[in-house]
Parts: C-alpha cells; sequence; structure tokens
C-alpha cells in the first residue's frame, strides 16, 4: 500500500507533466508543471525577477501628507543578486511615481541608477526595471537600492478618510490593505509571497496623531509626528501596513492589547477580552508564538475585510464590536494566521487555501478551546452552509482547492471554497487519522516550514511523508487528489452538524406551519448563531404579513448586531419589504465590508427598481468605500449589464 501512495502520488505531483510544452520560459529548472501549462511556483501576479534578485530587508522613509492624501519618500532596498551577471531588477509597482532610483555603496559616492517603467497591466500594475551594474570588487555584498517615489491619487492598498469616516469625527485616518497583490501601490517592491525580508521605517505624520505598523509599535510614544518601527522577523510584502489616525492603545493581557480611536476602545477591550486566552490555547495547539506581541487594531467601519492578520497587529472591523461576544471567532481566526499564513506562507494565490483553509481549521480549534463545542459547531455549521450556497453558483473551476489564478485578478477570484472546503478537506483528515495524530502532523509541518512558503504540491508531498505514509492504508492517493484538485466536495466529506441549531429548525417550522406565532417562539436562549441561522433558513419568499410579525416580535430592523442585521436585510431586499430599506440605506452607507455589502448590492440588482437603487445608493456612498470595495461592487454591476 505505501508503494502504491507513493506512485500515486508522484502521478499526482507530475499531475500532466505532459502540460510541458505551454509554458516556455516561465519554467526553472525542477519546476513541475500543471495541466495546461499551468507552473505551480510561479507567481502569476508579480513582475518581480525574484529567480536573479532577492529583497531581504526594506527600510521605509515616508511622509504621511492628508492634505494631498499621498505617502512620500523612499524605500531602501537590500537586495542579494543571486545570480551574478544578472543586470536587471524588475519591482512592482502600481500607480507609482518614481522620481529616482540610486545605489548605495559604502564609502562610494551614490551611483544614480537607470530605470524605466514598464507598460501597465490593469491586473498586475507597472514593472520597474532598474538597471544595477556588475560592480567591481564586492560582487558577492548585498546591493543597496533605494527609489524615491510617492504614491498615486488613488492607491489601491491605501484608503485616506476625512474626520466624517472615524468615529470621533475629529481627525483623519489612513489604512493600508495589502493583501493580496496591494503593497506595492504605496511600496515599490517584489510584490509576491515568496519572498520575504525584514524591515524598519521612519513614518512623519501631522502632529498629534498616532502611526503603527505591522512591527514593533511603541504605544506610549509622543505624538509628536516622527516614527520608528522595526520588524525584525521576514514577512512576505502582502503583510506590510500601516495605519495612522488618532489612536490610542489599551493593554489586554501579558502579550496582547487593543490600538483603537478613543471613544470604541473600552467597548473593543470588552468584547476581545478573550484574545490573550485565544493565544495561549493556540500556543497549546501549535507551538509557540512566534511575533512577541499579539494586538487588534479596530478600524473605521470603511475597512474592506473583516479583518487582515497583518503579524503583530492585526487590522479588524469595529463591526465585530457586537457587545455580546458573537463575533470573535474573527479574532480566533486573524490570531491562528500567526501560524498557518504568516510563519507557513502561501507560495502564490492558487495556493490560499493553505493560508484559509488551515486558518479556519486552526480558528474552529481555539474557538472550541475557548468557548466550547456547542459554540463551535454552530460557526463551523454557518460556514459550510455558506459553502453549499456558493458552490451551488460557482463554475466548477473556481470550485477547486488549487484554483488557477494565473489569468484572473486574484480579488476576483475569492471565495468560501478555500475557507471552508479548506477546512472540510483537514476536519476529513482529523476524521480519518484522528485529532492526535492530525495535530502531531500539523504541529511539525509549522515547525519544518516556519518563516517560509509553500506551493499546494510542496504541502502534498509533505503529507505523503509525514502521514499518509507513515499510516498507511487509511487514505489513499485518489482521495486527496479530489480534494484538491476536482470541484465540489467528496462524497465522504465530513459534514458539520449542529445540535442548537435543530432546535432552531423545529421553532422555525412550527411558525411556518401556523401552530406559533412568532411572539411565541422559543428564542429566549437564542444567540447571534441561532438568530443568523433562523435568518438564513427563511423560505426565499415570505409575504409582507409574515415580516411585520417577525419584525414586530423581534425588532430585527433595527438590531443593533450587523452580522444579524445584514441577513434580515437579504430577506427584505429578497421581499421588498419597504420598512427596512431606511436601515438597508444606512448600512450601505456606512458599512464598506464587503462580504457583507455586496450580498445586499447583489439582492438588490435582481430586480429593476432594486437595480437603481442600488445604483442611486452605490453613488452616495461610493466616496466612502475602500478602493477594493468600490471595486468589488462594479464588478456586480457590470455583471448585471451582461445578463
Ligand atoms: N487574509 C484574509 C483577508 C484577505 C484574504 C484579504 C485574501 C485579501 C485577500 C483574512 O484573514 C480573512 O480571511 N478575513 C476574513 C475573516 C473571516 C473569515 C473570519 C474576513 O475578512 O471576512
Ligand atoms: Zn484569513
Amino acid at each position: 500500500m505505501t508503494a502504491n501512495v507513493k506512485t500515486k502520488m508522484s502521478v499526482l505531483l507530475a499531475y500532466a507533466l505532459a502540460g510541458l510544452g505551454g509554458c516556455g520560459s516561465d519554467t526553472g529548472p525542477g519546476d513541475v508543471v500543471m495541466g495546461g501549462g499551468l507552473n505551480p511556483a510561479k507567481d502569476y501576479h508579480s513582475f518581480a525577477n525574484t529567480d536573479q534578485f532577492r529583497i531581504a530587508h526594506a527600510d521605509l522613509d515616508l511622509d504621511v501628507d492628508f492634505v494631498k492624501r499621498r505617502l512620500a519618500g523612499s524605500v531602501t532596498l537590500r537586495v542579494e543578486r543571486t545570480v551574478g551577471a544578472a543586470t536587471e531588477m524588475i519591482l512592482d509597482t502600481r500607480d507609482l511615481e518614481v522620481s529616482n532610483v540610486s545605489l548605495h555603496i559604502p564609502e562610494r559616492e551614490v551611483v544614480n541608477l537607470k530605470y524605466r517603467l514598464g507598460n501597465t497591466d490593469k491586473v498586475l500594475g507597472t514593472p520597474l526595471h532598474i538597471h544595477v551594474p556588475i560592480l567591481g570588487g564586492n560582487s558577492g555584498e548585498p546591493l543597496i537600492i533605494k527609489v524615491d517615489y510617492r504614491t498615486g491619487k488613488v492607491a489601491s492598498g491605501l484608503q485616506w478618510l476625512d474626520p466624517s469616516q472615524t468615529a470621533g469625527k475629529r481627525d483623519p485616518f489612513l489604512f493600508s490593505q495589502s493583501q493580496a497583490h496591494h503593497a506595492r501601490s504605496w511600496i515599490p517592491l517584489q510584490d509576491s509571497p515568496q519572498i520575504r525580508f525584514t524591515y524598519t521605517a521612519h513614518v512623519r505624520t501631522p502632529r498629534g496623531l498616532s502611526a503603527v505598523m505591522s512591527a514593533e509599535n511603541d504605544p506610549y510614544a509622543d505624538r509628536d509626528g516622527d516614527y520608528k518601527f522595526r520588524m525584525p522577523q521576514p514577512i512576505p510584502s502582502y503583510l506590510m501596513a500601516i495605519a495612522v489616525g488618532d489612536i490610542a492603545f489599551k493593554p489586554l493581557g501579558e502579550r496582547t492589547g487593543i490600538y483603537a480611536e478613543p471613544s470604541v476602545l473600552d467597548a473593543a477591550a470588552r468584547e476581545f477580552e478573550d484574545t490573550e486566552a485565544m493565544l495561549l490555547q493556540g500556543e497549546a495547539l501549535y507551538g509557540p508564538y512566534r511575533w512577541d506581541r499579539y494586538d487588534l487594531l479596530i478600524l473605521p467601519p470603511s475597512f474592506p475585510f473583516g479583518g487582515m492578520e497583518n503579524p503583530r497587529l492585526s487590522f479588524i472591523t469595529p463591526m465585530a464590536i457586537a457587545g455580546d461576544k458573537s463575533g470573535v471567532s474573527l479574532i480566533a481566526h486573524e490570531l491562528a494566521h500567526s501560524w498557518s499564513g504568516n510563519l507557513v506562507t502561501n507560495a502564490t494565490w492558487r495556493d490560499l487555501w493553505l493560508n484559509e483553509g488551515f486558518t479556519t481549521f486552526f480558528q474552529n480549534r481555539i474557538m472550541e478551546a475557548v468557548y466550547g463545542v456547542r459554540r463551535r459547531d454552530m460557526e463551523k455549521a454557518l460556514g459550510y452552509q455558506g459553502l453549499q450556497k456558493e458552490l451551488a453558483t460557482l463554475p466548477p473551476e473556481r470550485q477547486v482547492l488549487a484554483i488557477d489564478l494565473s489569468k484572473l485578478d486574484p480579488d476576483a477570484g475569492f471565495s468560501d471554497v478555500p475557507y471552508q472546503k479548506g477546512e472540510l478537506f483537514l476536519d476529513f483528515l482529523e476524521q480519518k487519522f484522528g485529532r492526535e495524530r492530525l495535530d502531531e502532523f500539523l504541529n511539525s509541518y509549522f515547525s519544518e516550514f516556519s518563516f517560509r512558503s509553500v506551493t499546494t504540491e510542496q504541502f502534498l508531498e509533505y503529507l505523503n511523508e509525514n502521514l499518509l505514509e507513515k499510516y498507511p492504508d487509511v487514505v489513499n492517493a485518489d482521495k486527496i487528489e479530489e480534494w484538491i484538485y476536482k470541484p465540489g466536495l467528496p462524497d465522504d466529506a465530513w459534514i458539520p452538524h449542529s445540535a442548537a441549531f435543530e432546535r432552531v429548525d423545529e421553532q422555525l417550522n412550527s411558525w411556518l406551519e401556523g401552530s406559533v406565532s412568532a411572539r411565541g417562539l422559543k428564542t429566549n436562549e437564542w444567540s447571534a448563531h441561532e438568530w443568523r441561522h433562523f435568518l438564513k433558513n427563511l423560505p426565499e419568499k415570505l409575504d409582507v404579513v409574515q415580516l411585520q410579525e417577525l419584525d414586530g416580535a423581534f425588532g430585527f430592523t433595527n438590531i443593533g448586531n450587523k452580522y444579524i442585521l445584514k441577513d434580515w436585510l437579504v430577506v427584505s431586499i429578497r421581499n421588498q419589504y419597504r420598512p427596512a430599506y431606511e436601515r438597508l440605506e444606512w448600512y450601505l452607507m456606512t458599512i464598506g465590508r464587503m462580504k457583507y455589502i455586496a450580498p445586499l448590492y447583489k439582492e438588490l440588482i435582481k430586480t429593476d427598481e432594486g437595480l437603481e437603487l442600488a445604483k442611486q445608493v452605490f453613488e452616495a456612498a461610493q466616496p466612502g468605500y475602500h478602493p477594493l470595495t468600490t471595486a468589488a461592487i462594479n464588478r456586480l454591476f457590470v455583471q448585471q449589464d451582461k445578463t
């Protein structure tokens, strides 16, 4: 059997070596080429020639100009030339204005280098070609290359907020969002998850504002407008992060704390008081936390994601401050990335499932350890329901874990698949091998690949050697292949199940049958999760009397919890329940989290009347949206036009 698995796995890894011809110069020695000519080791979303030059350290020197809405200054890169004869280094940029490039050699004069910006690609931005001469004498020394630049009028990775868009309404705010390929819009660099570097930064802001980064932060630094940062652990570019605003700090535990605008600080500290406990559980599961501190930064509501795992300082949506800790799995998730993602990093965006699937699995393990299995089961069941719905709408090629994004914008390829299907794959392994063996395997995986990036195929090889072959006759290679490369879900997936939700279904059914009125339902003990399950499982069509009854009994339209509210608004749009529309407009005007507003726009544009409303609201709300949110909503309108 072992031999059988091995043969099968090598077939798998060499998967259509047949495609070899198509790839030409993209392929390096030893690279495996997949069907359709895809090279799994190649990052299709970077122009950088990382096989010839590699950044080892970046030193940023930036002025934060809220009037011009630009960052201006320089980045000085310490670069290793890995091919002695290479004389052209290519960096990634997007909408950057480069004013000079120079070479700095100790005890010699600074030399200006020839450079040019190449053709702009809509998805990838503009390559910056730098001529790096061969230097006599010190050829083994790293190169110190400085690029003077400023960011463009729009930077896809930055959002500049007016005071009106903040909690305090007094000061402006700036934040970055670099994943997947937006670091290049605020720093010229090798914007690929395969390259890791340490960094230092000198950042100047208007006096009175604080600056923080994905680095060592001094929470009590004087607000004199002059800040220095140091990031001693090497990170990939998508984890570069900065935020500037009226940001205060409150400690949570020994290694954890909250950064937020002063008026949200206390509420955030209460909501996320279990962060230190989560960190301890994370370490108990998968080994020491390697980043010294773990702090949270609460962003203004236009932040386009729920959270972003910027090392040492996760960026978090204020939506998660629900008052009842119902959104704290988000913290478990971003924290879990400190292992799956930040320590062991997807080599390309095709391998995103290695970051997000492992993290979702790990998140649920932390949730279980801190809040118990009942809550874990509900969260997993909601995740699974979301996946099922999404699978029903995705074309087969987008249902696979190792998704071919080579010709796509990585932002557009985003779905529940890497998260939920990725997690179900690990659940499947847990079910087959047992928790103890899987945990042992995951521990060794995290330590083996720490501070490195991994392709799907490298992971599979490691899995084969360290789990499948170690415990033969448990899972065969066909099954693994099905999980990773085939659409849909294998028949024997381990389906999440929540007993609490069965109770909810009983209540829901008795209301639908008419045996109990909404007010008579037994909902006293329900948490936000149960409410979400209830709302997500209402029939597609309800009449206005039913909606009024629900709203009257449970006050959904005015509910404070933004997760529940979103589910209610979807139901309301679907059934054109007018009393909720004012609240809907408010939601779309104030919240910028893509995953929560895109479904509302999607639902609206299904009808002509709704489309009109969607366009109007979008026009009014768009100036407050992040560039990524704007792009995502625009895509929905374009898709609508096509149908
Ligand atoms: N790293 C992701 C966000 C991301 C992924 C940004 C891909 C750009 C490209 C982050 O960790 C994440 O998954 N956030 C989720 C959290 C949720 C699953 C708990 C979000 O924002 O919804
Ligand atoms: Zn994530």
